[in-house]
């Protein structure tokens, strides 16, 4: 009888420890978009993206993200070199390693190679296999051999990375790339079975392309936006719904943070790093709530001024809501600075 009380006392003790040693708060930011493209690179210019200037965007991102006090983690949400040359990529991991706190990135559609075609004076671009594969463990998150992963970022806090890329191929309707994506079915088999393993912990989900449509434009396809968000955005949010996941944090749209509640997920987009407005994210999540605060990357004023000023004068990512009048331009500056939401915080049901 004793021996049985003592069994029941050590097995109540070690049900209430994993309560308790689940994380408490865990404090992360995120960034994205950095399209790295080192100045020596020929055809670097400072456009919509302000090519000559991603190297220090980031590097000054990275230097602020330091400062911050108790943090776990950083996200990089994809875009993370021009177009995965492999000076880039070097030159990216070089800031990145400078972070005094692990990095979790994900590929996004400037990621892998580009199919050559007669529009496109590219030089060298590598297979995402080979960009997944600088990104490593603790530098990264990746895996060997793969191009998606799940790492445990915190205690029962599951972290998991997508690979929404696929081929940039020239589309000559479009006459663009193409730079749209999917999750294919062994990905998706995949995602199930890690779901399914994790179903008691909490998982955040980290994507280059949305899950979710952002404006109109996404949704009719005015310029090829419908490349903005996957194509089986659905089967994913459904799945994902299954499991009952309530975070995905996505780049790809260039416009600051905010979120959209879609079947009981919150999809928060990432601001970009080199377009305007240039910025950062810091969150604090428990179990039960998020709190989030968005910082601009700082910058010499000049720099911020032409930024500002490229974007303006950019036709191809305003679309039919914004008109380029006195009054298009401030609706077209509004969408894309999200500025009602540069703080904020929400509980989970
Ligand atoms: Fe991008
Ligand atoms: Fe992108």
């Amino acid at each position: 009888m004793r021996v049985l009380n003592i069994v029941w006392i050590i097995l109540l003790v070690l049900a209430l420890s994993s309560l308790c040693f689940a994380f408490d708060k865990v404090k992360f930011v995120a960034i994205s978009d950095p399209h790295i493209s080192i100045p020596q690179q020929k055809g670097v210019t400072d456009g919509y993206k302000l090519g000559l200037k991603t190297v220090m965007l980031t590097e000054n991102a990275i230097s602020e993200i330091n400062k911050i006090p108790d943090l776990n983690f950083v996200l990089v949400a994809g875009d993370l070199t021009q177009d995965a040359e492999p000076w880039n990529i070097d030159e990216l991991r070089r800031i990145l390693d400078g972070l005094k706190v692990p990095y979790f990135v994900v590929l996004g559609n400037h990621d892998l190679s580009l199919v050559p075609h007669e529009k496109k004076d590219q030089p060298v671009s590598l297979s995402k296999y080979t960009v997944a594969g600088a990104f490593i463990g603790k530098s990264g998150g990746m895996v060997p051999g793969m191009t998606y992963y799940a790492q445990e970022v915190g205690k029962d806090l599951v972290l998991i990375g997508l690979d929404t890329s696929r081929a940039q191929v020239f589309v000559p309707e479009a006459n663009l790339n193409d730079f749209g994506g999917r999750i294919d079915a062994g990905q998706m088999r995949w995602l199930e079975s890690v779901l399914k393993k994790n179903q008691n912990k909490t998982v955040i989900i980290l994507t280059h392309h949305n899950l979710v449509p952002w404006q109109e434009g996404d949704k009719t396809n005015h310029n090829a936006w419908r490349w903005f968000w996957i194509d089986n955005a659905e089967e994913v949010r459904a799945l994902l719904k299954k499991y009952g996941v309530k975070l995905v944090f996505s780049g790809h749209r260039h416009i600051s943070t905010r979120y959209q509640k879609v079947d009981d997920i919150y999809h928060f987009i990432t601001p970009p790093l080199s377009t305007y407005p240039m910025r950062y994210t810091i969150y604090e999540m428990t179990p039960k709530s998020l709190k989030w605060e968005v910082k601009d990357v700082p910058a010499p004023q000049e720099v911020w001024d032409l930024a500002r000023k490229n974007f303006i004068a950019n036709k191809w990512w305003r679309g039919p809501d914004h008109p380029e009048t006195p009054e298009g331009n401030q609706k077209y500056l509004e969408f894309y600075e999200s500025n009602w939401t540069m703080k904020g915080d929400l509980t989970f049901k």
